[in-house]
């Protein structure tokens, strides 16, 4: 997840930062990270028995598919605005730093 998470805000939530149409996606993508971030960090400090690890789960599991909704969106905005080539070079540079996760398989989530 980390690595996703870096991989995804250093190859492509900043090149979107340079377009009038997807800095703001961007920036609160980047956010949205670090409240996940917290979350996960949180429920690392819980036992499983702990009366508030269930919610702290759940907090985190609305937070990741609210992100995820919201990032689908900015995926159309970043179609609009990032070329083929550019497109194509933001996968490959992904894929090669986040080799955890194969992102050809992952077409659906990650075509824009
Ligand atoms: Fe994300």
């Amino acid at each position: 997840m980390e690595n996703h998470a870096v991989a995804e805000e250093r190859y492509f939530y900043a090149p979107l930062i340079k377009f009038e149409r997807t800095i703001g996606h961007s920036r609160h993508g980047i956010a949205e990270h670090h409240v996940i971030d917290k979350r996960i960090a949180e429920l690392d400090q819980l036992e499983m028995s702990d009366p508030n690890w269930l919610k702290v789960m759940k907090k985190l599991q609305d937070k990741v598919l609210h992100h995820l909704e919201e990032e689908r969106e900015f995926f159309q905005q970043a179609g609009v605005v990032l070329t083929d080539k550019q497109k194509i070079g933001i996968l490959a540079e992904i894929n090669d730093f986040d080799t955890e996760v194969d992102y050809a398989s992952l077409s659906l989530q990650y075509t824009f």
